[in-house]
């Protein structure tokens, strides 16, 4: 797989919030370029993605991960998948755009922006096929526009969120979130982490504890790493220290991302996040998830319904490739959990704060 080796990953990005985790490079024939996100915080290495086959290993591995990046990759790496398409039946072009979608869509189980992506690349085929005399190669043109307009459009989410959050995050406090759910999670800005950038760039002074998220230690790895970059006033910590600092009123506010929310607010994200909201619950401090309309799955009634995948024992025995258990020790390794909406105070939403988090009041503010 072809790979770009940047000198370092503390100083080759543009301006501090602005992380592109990937984009697509070119016209038709061009290829999606995405930060591996599995080399960060010491390397900065970017892949070329010219076949779906390796935007699907891609997504596997969480070289590109976070619900609404994994969204954006499927969508493009769908017009991989089709741009060489040889015939010109518009129905079978259709059919060829379904095949690599459903094959996509095995990717990963939990993030909905992944299903959301595909479906509305399916759509947009099929009502492409439908005008008069559609051209095949004016479908495939068609289809690269909707996956940029999938990017640009989730950029657009993640500002209007850190727009409607800013206001949440305690001046001179102190906020708690847990995973990735950044810029490098996005298009770009993040949800979780956009309240934190658009407060900073008011001048708000604030600081951010991050659990490290075992086992892949996306905390520790990323979302440290963004907003150290961002000058943002950042402390690190084990994912089992954030009772201690809520008991010590350390904290006034709680933000994560989402994998997927269901039709009553019950909200998937990284395994771990159902603990803090419990913590969080028990010492009064509000709770709140950050995630675009592309995050809710309005076909999912209710939590216990949302598929959650299950990683390979070896992420917590072998982490990073160094044994730190008996090496046939069984595990149970969940990527997911889900926070009941009872939980949540607040689903901070490019439409607006949804809250109290009940069905009627988010078909209301996301007007579905
Ligand atoms: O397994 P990951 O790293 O894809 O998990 C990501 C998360 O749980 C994020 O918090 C979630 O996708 C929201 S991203 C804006």
């Amino acid at each position: 797989m072809p790979e770009t080796v940047a000198s370092s990953a503390w100083v080759d990005l543009p301006d501090s919030s602005c992380i592109k985790p990937l984009q697509w490079v070119g016209g038709l024939d061009g290829y999606i370029e995405m930060i591996d996100q599995t080399k960060l915080p010491n390397t900065l290495v970017y892949i070329d993605c010219r076949d779906p086959e390796t935007v699907f290993a891609a997504i596997q591995r969480l070289s590109v991960r976070g619900a609404p990046a994994i969204g954006i990759a499927a969508a493009m790496g769908l017009v991989l998948g089709v741009r060489d398409f040889s015939g010109s039946d518009p129905a079978a072009f259709v059919a060829r755009v379904d095949e690599v979608a459903e094959y996509l869509a095995t990717s990963r189980p939990t993030a909905i922006n992944l299903f959301w992506s595909l479906d509305r690349m399916k759509r947009c085929a099929a009502s492409l096929s439908r005008e008069s005399s559609p051209s095949v190669g004016d479908m495939k043109s068609g289809l690269l526009r909707e996956a940029i307009a999938i990017r640009d459009e989730d950029a657009r989410s993640c500002r209007a969120i850190g727009q409607f959050g800013a206001s949440l995050i305690p001046e001179d406090g102190a906020v708690i979130t847990h995973c990735n759910a950044g810029s490098l999670a996005t298009a770009e800005y993040g949800t979780a982490l956009a309240p934190m950038y658009a407060a900073h760039d008011a001048g708000k002074k604030f600081t951010v504890y991050v659990d490290e998220t075992r086992p892949l230690l996306q905390g520790a790895r990323l979302t440290a790493w963004e907003l150290t970059r961002a000058g943002i006033d950042t402390v690190l910590i084990c994912d089992n220290t954030a009772a201690h600092l809520f008991k010590q009123d350390r904290v006034q506010l709680v933000i994560t991302g989402a994998d997927r929310i269901a039709a009553n607010g019950d909200a998937a994200n990284k395994i771990g996040t159902y603990g803090l909201a419990v913590l969080a619950k028990a010492h009064n401090i509000p709770f709140h998830v950050a995630a675009p309309s592309s995050t809710f799955d309005f076909e999912t009634l209710c939590g216990d319904d949302i598929p959650i995948e299950e990683r390979h024992p070896d992420e917590i025995r072998r982490g990073f490739g160094t044994l730190t258990a008996p090496e046939d020790v069984a595990c149970y390794c969940p990527a997911f959990d889900v926070t009941p909406a009872s939980l949540i105070d607040g689903l901070i939403t490019e439409q607006g704060i949804i809250a109290p988090v009940t069905s009627e009041r988010i078909r209301q503010v996301l007007r579905f």
